[in-house]
């Protein structure tokens, strides 16, 4: 039977988002409910509150969760009611041309549940990245769901649904950070601090982190940044290349999304090194290089979506690194909160107060 559980809803652009009663449908064939346990407040929960990622208002907020599945649908084999789950963004379709190609962690056509969750009018609901997760329970596909160690803090867990995942894997996967290379980050909220973390665990030799508040670069530093650049006083890429002999750094994560934030980084790179775009930009942005600098100094300007992460290899081993405390995934969670405190953590995350402020349910 359809059950009414609390959710955040965004009902209208830029409107605070409220906390209301929704209808969440028993799973259909491939389908699951969870119950949720935490879910992490996202800048893109903000985006789709400002109406910056489309306009299908009202939206059932939240993607960084983690939870217990509670019920699955006919056909449902990988989960079980009862089971410890990551939420993700990345259920892959095994079908599709990147999929076949034995490359699932760009899959083409990742899918979600099929049914809608409402509004008690019966209003439809657009639930955030697919997940909607701001809500005592959700009903996501099946393969959203990524079974991870129980013993993890469901708090910390969360956050590798989005953008602690994509922080690490834009170091770790797309930017394939080896040991000894020299990395620079520029800028270090949740995701670029994830791209410190993941630097250090593949063992990179130095980590230069770049921000324009100082209190990211003090955490930067207990990520695991061996060195920190305020670029508001300093002038990052000469500050960068100075720290790397004069030469630039194998790898620059972009973790803002900007244009001149891009620009430092492809020109803060050593020849032949790697940028990573993981930060998003928006649509009227724009970038003006000359081409000869783009073929005269060699390597991979690369983008990371999602950090090229497949959620059923690299949530569990994550998790796992973290239980034996070799990965301090913990450091993002700023600040626990309930549910009716979404609209106050926006507003904290707006003034840089904190990595994450996460939801407990
Ligand atoms: N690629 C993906 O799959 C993916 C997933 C999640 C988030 N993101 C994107 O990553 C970006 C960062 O997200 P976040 O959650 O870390 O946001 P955040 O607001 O926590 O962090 C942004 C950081 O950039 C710093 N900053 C701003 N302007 C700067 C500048 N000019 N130079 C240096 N630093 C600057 C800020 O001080 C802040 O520390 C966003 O664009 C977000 O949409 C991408
Ligand atoms: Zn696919
Ligand atoms: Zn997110």
């Amino acid at each position: 039977m359809a059950q009414q559980v609390k959710a955040v809803v965004a009902r209208a652009k830029g409107a605070p988002v409220e906390v209301t009663t929704i209808v969440v449908p028993d799973p259909g064939p491939g389908e699951a409910v969870v119950r949720i346990q935490a879910c992490g407040v996202c800048h893109t929960d903000l985006h789709y509150r400002e109406g910056g990622i489309n306009d299908e208002f009202p939206f059932l907020l939240g993607h960084e969760a983690a939870g217990i599945v509670e019920t699955v649908g006919e056909g449902v084999t990988e989960v079980a009611p009862g089971d410890f789950v990551v939420l993700n963004w990345r259920a892959v379709c095994g079908q599709c041309r990147s999929c076949q190609r034995g490359r699932p962690q760009y899959c083409f056509n990742t899918h979600n549940a099929e049914q809608k969750m409402t509004l008690l009018d019966g209003t439809e609901l657009s639930p955030a990245l697919g997940i909607g997760a701001f809500a005592e329970k959700t009903l996501v596909a099946a393969g959203q769901c990524t079974k991870v160690d129980p013993a993890a803090d469901p708090a910390v867990a969360g956050l590798l649904g989005c953008g602690v995942m994509a922080g690490i894997g834009a170091a770790i996967n797309t930017g394939n950070v080896g040991r000894g290379d020299s990395v620079a980050v520029i800028g270090c909220g949740g995701v670029g601090g994830a791209a410190v973390l993941g630097s250090r665990l593949a063992g990179a030799g130095k980590i230069i982190a770049v921000d324009i508040d100082d209190r990211k670069l003090a955490t930067a530093r207990k990520l695991g940044a061996t060195h920190t650049v305020n670029s508001t006083a300093t002038d990052a890429v000469e500050a960068i290349r100075e720290l790397t002999g004069g030469n630039g750094a194998d790898v620059v994560v972009e973790a803002v999304g900007r244009p001149e934030t891009y620009k430092q980084a492809f020109y803060a790179r050593d020849l032949a090194g790697t940028v990573v775009l993981v930060g998003v930009p928006t649509p009227e942005m724009q970038l003006e290089l000359p081409l000869l600098d783009v073929f005269g100094r060699g390597g991979a300007l690369k983008s990371s979506w999602y950090g090229d992460c497949l959620p059923s290899r690299d949530f569990p081993m994550l998790i796992d690194l973290y239980l034996q405390g070799r990965l301090d995934l913990g450091a993002f969670v700023s600040e626990t909160i309930e549910l009716d405190a979404v609209e106050q953590a926006f507003e904290r995350m707006h003034h840089g107060d904190v990595l994450r402020s996460v939801v407990v349910l």
